[in-house]
């Protein structure tokens, strides 16, 4: 069983969130474990929908304090307790939109896993440098994991980077992980892919062993493009 992401950035609204995760519920059960960041607004009713099933959410950002007088800001802790088990830290939207830097992508790093949430530390092309600065300072306890999304820029939102590509930068990210984080378990570490990804490259990206999982944007906006992902 893989890992698939849904990131639905700033697509949805809360009604178009429910009404997808409903068609979603009534796809289940998929071949793969299924997680949905949708906009913070849809965060909570979705919650709310999904009890009891075995979909999961994440946020799409968090910051890195717990409490306190940080405009417009959300924890850890609260993305936690309105039903979030992931999130999603240092996009590359938001890395070239919002400037976040390194030093703030690794503190959010930090924050979630303090905060029971599952890291999703998202990647592009300068991976051993964003892997290194993302991952400094962090000890995971045995029950806790993180995800590594390796998203090369240029495939995001258009064509998904080849296979052999893929392959050997998963390897590499993999390896440097190791090397950052001694000690930790391969179930504790999945490396996955996004960008450009389409239901028709789906299934070769998947029945790799070195791709634990994809992040889906614009194809996981609708069941036509997304259920087959899924199955
Ligand atoms: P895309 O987005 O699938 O639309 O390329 C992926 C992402 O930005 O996470």
């Amino acid at each position: 069983m893989k890992l698939i992401i849904a990131n639905w950035k700033m697509q949805l609204d809360i009604r178009e969130s429910v009404a997808l995760t409903h068609r979603l519920m009534q796809g289940l059960p998929f071949a793969h474990e299924l997680v949905l960041c949708p906009s913070f607004t849809a965060i909570a009713p979705l919650h709310e929908l999904l009890m009891g099933h075995s979909i999961r959410l994440g946020g799409q950002d968090l910051f890195w304090e717990e409490k306190g007088a940080y405009t417009g800001e959300i924890s850890a802790k609260q993305l936690h307790e309105i039903g979030c088990s992931f999130v999603l830290v240092g996009h590359s939207e938001r890395r070239k939109n919002l400037k976040e830097t390194e030093a703030m992508i690794n503190k959010k790093m930090i924050a979630a896993l303090s905060g029971k949430l599952v890291p999703i530390l998202c990647v592009g092309e300068a991976y051993k440098k964003q892997l290194t600065a993302g991952l400094a300072d962090l000890h995971l306890r045995h029950q806790e994991s993180i995800v590594i999304a390796y998203e090369p820029e240029g495939s995001i939102g258009k064509k998904a980077a080849p296979l052999s590509s893929v392959l050997k930068a998963h390897a590499v990210m993999r390896e440097l992980t190791r090397k950052l984080l001694p000690g930790l378990k391969s179930k504790q570490l999945r490396v996955i892919y996004g960008g450009g990804m389409e239901e028709k490259l789906a299934p070769a990206f998947l029945a790799e062993a070195q791709i634990d999982g994809l992040l889906v944007g614009g194809a996981s906006l609708t069941m036509r493009t997304f259920a087959p992902i899924l199955r």
